[in-house]
């Protein structure tokens, strides 16, 4: 919880959370919501420097773990992303992984690439946190 006012000054910047699902927080109480309702889940890792908190890892529960990751703006295209994802994927065992980004998503589609990613498929991708559905890039990781 002493981590939810560094959180929150990310996690509320408006190019973070709608890129990867999510709407920007608008409060520190939404902050410390999300630590204890999505944060803590399995498979789930905040991301660090000095310190602080600077962003979230995760493998998404599924019928296959979905990759999921987001970085504060102010430390974009440091390889930290990439870093932090290839961790967590060498960390488990899991034989299929898979991820998605939103067309246009450059940032994202350059990470999935470096940690091996392949390509399968355009589609819709439902995005229930922020009500909406956007054309998306589905990609999948086989060990
Ligand atoms: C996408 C995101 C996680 C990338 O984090 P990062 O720490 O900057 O990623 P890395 O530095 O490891 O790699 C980013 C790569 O994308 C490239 N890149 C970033 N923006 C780009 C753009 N607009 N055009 C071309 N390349 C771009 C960088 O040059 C780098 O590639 P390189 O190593 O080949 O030079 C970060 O921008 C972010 O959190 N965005 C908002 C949330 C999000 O989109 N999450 C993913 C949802 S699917």
């Amino acid at each position: 919880m002493g981590d939810a006012p560094a959180l929150f000054a990310h996690a509320s910047h408006p190019d973070v959370g709608p890129r990867a699902g999510w709407p920007a927080h608008t409060s520190l109480e939404e902050s410390r919501r999300s630590i204890t309702d999505v944060l803590s889940g399995p498979d789930t890792y905040a991301i660090t420097l000095g310190g602080g908190p600077i962003g979230c890892v995760a493998l998404h529960e599924g019928e296959v773990p979905e990759l999921g990751y987001w970085v504060a703006a102010p430390y974009w295209g440091r390889g930290i992303a990439t870093e932090a994802a290839a961790a967590l994927v060498e960390h488990t065992d899991y034989p299929l992984i898979v991820a998605s980004h939103a067309e246009g998503n450059v940032g994202s589609q350059r990470v999935l690439l470096k940690l091996g990613f392949r390509f399968t498929h355009t589609g819709e991708k439902w995005l229930a946190p922020l009500g909406v559905s956007r054309p998306s890039r589905f990609y999948t990781l086989s060990r």
